[in-house]
């Protein structure tokens, strides 16, 4: 392997021509593969050339036609093509190429996109040493207090993973809109650095990992809601689906509301505001902080689901069917009992002021929000918020606190030693 020290002449790619002499030993394969892009960036600007290129024609003639990979992005580049124009573009079945960012259609998709990045943080920044401590400390904490921290890095160091997995593996193939695209790119990463917050929680308090990581297979009310979400996500997973039919459109659009309204936008609520509560009481502040950041960004991604779920809606009205809306609406409160169900679970008596009834409604309150605001009826008549301060928590700004709970021996990529 070259490295950054080795003389440059060892690192210059060879002439095109010299790519038919691949067997050379001398020509590493990141030379080789380099020399093969800049083999085919000359076939998109002359077809013909393909004969002469050895390497990228056998590689084309390997290639089926085109029907597989029709709105991905990776389509054979079409010579002479007419530029795209803003009204080519759409969120779902566009045949606009999709390797180009502008002319931006969804200026909401890109704000989100900056948004999420000037929002940037890693699960190291957060001085984890108090919680430490505390949880070392026999008197530290009640047995139910360990209970809820336990069982949420359970649910969600496996649930993040499962929203990742759904986003790379399902939903990404089948948005066909670059700057939505680039959001996904962007809640991708901060999915792997939830997943990561959590694995530094559970590495930092000496947690049994084999007890957190397994609790989505042995507890049943974590493994019920990753079991509830899995068949949405293995449908456009499937490499045969394809959208374009009424039916499968739907299937897209139910996913959707099924990850970003239900799974982001409601199973993680009683998770948050237990943790939440237990910072408000100066207890696990490292942890909480954590969550913190994470409810804030994911507060930013079931923002983006809604308004990809609505732009969809408004380009193709003959989805939003009277029957569709009932099932979605179903599936919404069949949601709320499973979360009211984990409520209980995970906190079995009264706890941090806190009581299994309380989220009951807080569940309902959520659940009406969403309901409005997808379009649908709210379904719970009377209920009001019992956290109003989890609204000024979901708004949190990043300068408010977070540069004084940064460590100062802070370093990129290096894991810190808190004890
Ligand atoms: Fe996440
Ligand atoms: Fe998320």
């Amino acid at each position: 392997m070259l490295n950054w020290e080795d003389p440059l002449a060892a690192t210059q790619a060879p002439k095109p021509e010299a790519v038919v002499a691949a067997a050379d030993p001398v020509v590493t394969s990141s030379v080789r593969a380099e020399a093969e892009l800049a083999t085919v960036g000359d076939l998109a600007r002359e077809p013909s050339v393909a004969a002469s290129s050895p390497v990228a024609a056998a590689a084309y003639s390997e290639l089926g036609d085109d029907e597989n990979l029709r709105g991905t992005g990776l389509e054979d580049i079409e010579m002479g093509a007419s530029r795209i124009r803003v009204d080519d573009k759409k969120i779902i079945n566009c045949h606009a190429d999709l390797n180009q960012l502008v002319p931006f259609k969804y200026d909401w998709a890109w704000q989100k996109y900056l948004d999420a990045c000037a929002n940037h943080w890693m699960p190291q920044e957060i001085n984890m040493t108090a919680d430490i401590a505390l949880w070392k400390d026999p008197n530290g904490l009640t047995d139910d207090e360990r209970t809820i921290i336990k069982r949420n890095l359970g649910f969600f160091s496996t649930a993040d993973s499962l929203v990742a997995n759904n986003l790379v593996l399902a939903v990404y193939r089948h948005v066909t809109n670059p700057e939505c695209r680039q959001y996904l790119l962007r809640q991708a990463f901060e999915e792997a650095l939830h997943t990561h917050a959590y694995q530094y929680c559970v590495e930092s308090l000496g947690l049994d990992e084999g007890e957190i990581f397994n609790m989505y297979r042995e507890v049943p009310t974590v493994a019920r809601k990753a079991e509830w979400a899995l068949p949405f996500t293995k449908h456009l997973a499937d490499p045969h689906f394809q959208t374009g039919t009424p039916e499968n459109d739907q299937r897209l659009l139910r996913e959707l509301i099924a990850f970003y309204v239900i799974f982001e936008g409601i199973f993680f609520y009683v998770g948050f505001t237990q943790i939440l509560s237990m910072g408000r009481r100066n207890k696990m502040t490292g942890v909480a902080e954590q969550f913190q950041y994470i409810m804030r960004d994911e507060s930013m991604h079931m923002n983006f689901g809604i308004d990809v779920i609505n732009q969809i809606k408004m380009e193709n009205p003959h989805l939003w069917t009277e029957e569709f809306q009932q099932e979605m609406t179903s599936l919404i409160t069949e949601a709320v009992e499973l979360e009211i169900q984990y409520a209980k679970d995970t906190m079995p008596r009264g706890v941090l002021g806190l009581n299994a009834k309380m989220f009951e409604e807080y569940l309902q309150f959520i659940a009406n929000r969403r309901c409005s605001q997808i379009g649908l009826a709210e379904q719970y008549d009377g209920v009001s918020n019992p956290f109003p301060w989890m609204s000024e928590v979901i708004d949190l700004k990043k300068e408010k606190n977070f540069f004084e709970t940064r460590v100062t021996e802070y370093q990129t990529g290096g894991a810190l030693n808190w004890d």
